[in-house]
């Protein structure tokens, strides 16, 4: 292979999957552009800062200020479905976030579908029982979509993985997905339209995870970062310089900062245990 594992690249993915045998990744994340525009529509928001907002829990209306993400043009169209299928060649698993944009590429539907509001999730899993995650970002009332979907070639029931993500208000863990991180300073700073939370990919890596791990369109690089985190071994690419430096800067900070990290010894399992 002409690509060492655990670098980012940039390269178009037209290009990248040419380079791997079949199978030769345990597992795909994928995340393709979804041709809806996002990256033009953010940059709308942002002019106005303060358009919006939601409703907490406690009943308080949030007013939720826009993050200055990096725009472009990428969101145009899907990739040709010669992309998907070659996606599908090198990996032996795979996950496609935002998948009802691409349902006919992956021969799950014959058209591309909207991905349905919260009053049409029980018809959407009817009609859909195997393989699917729909991720709830338990948003509010908002213009923004209730639910991400993501088609796996998993056999388990689709369910709901509910996990807070807008704007400022995220959630606290995967388990407690729907109470809000209550210390803001640990949120995650949002560096894409269509960035996707590291607690969510490490937990999808956790359960369906098998190294090494290929994602093709890495943005501002969540799933390589969440590699790194979970110890999984990473192909990835991207196309779009100005997110290859995010992604760049998010990875070389984590690995100084976890480097930096003395082993005390009083924080060994066994004085955990001992401490309980
Ligand atoms: C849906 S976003 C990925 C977001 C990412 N998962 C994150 O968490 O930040 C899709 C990405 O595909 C990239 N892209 C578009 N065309 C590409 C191509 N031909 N090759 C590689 N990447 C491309 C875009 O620049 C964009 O960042």
């Amino acid at each position: 292979m002409q690509y060492e594992l655990n670098k980012l690249y940039k390269l178009d993915y037209r290009q990248a999957t040419k380079c791997f045998p079949d199978n030769y990744f345990g597992t795909g994340i994928y995340d393709f552009p979804y041709g809806i525009n996002e990256s033009k529509k953010s940059a709308r928001r942002r002019r106005d800062k303060h358009s919006y907002s939601a409703r907490q829990q406690n009943g308080k209306v949030l007013k939720i200020n826009r993050s200055t993400y990096v725009s472009g043009d990428w969101d145009n169209a899907t990739p040709a479905v010669e992309v998907i299928n070659e996606a599908k060649r090198i990996v032996e698993n795979y996950l496609f976030f935002g998948a009802n944009y691409i349902a006919d590429k992956l021969g799950v539907a014959k058209a591309p579908f909207k991905t349905p509001r919260r009053n049409e999730i029980d018809f959407f899993l009817e009609q859909y029982p195997k393989g699917w995650i729909a991720w709830d970002k338990c948003n509010g009332i908002n213009d923004f979509s209730d639910y991400e979907l993501i088609f796996t070639s998993f056999d388990f029931k689709s369910y709901i993985l509910p996990y807070m993500w807008n704007g400022m208000m995220q959630g606290k863990s995967i388990k407690y997905g729907q109470v809000q991180q209550g210390d803001k300073r640990l949120n995650e700073k949002r560096q894409h339209p269509t960035h996707k939370p590291t607690l969510l990919i490490r937990y999808l890596l956790q359960k369906y995870g098998k190294s090494p791990i290929v994602d093709l369109s890495f943005g501002a690089g969540s799933i390589p970062l969440s590699c790194v985190m979970e110890g999984f071994d990473f192909f990835a690419c991207e196309i779009n310089d100005k997110y290859i430096d995010v992604a760049k800067q998010r990875l070389e900070s984590y690995r100084m900062q976890s480097q930096n990290i003395i082993p005390f010894p009083f924080f060994t399992k066994k004085n955990l245990i001992e401490n309980d």
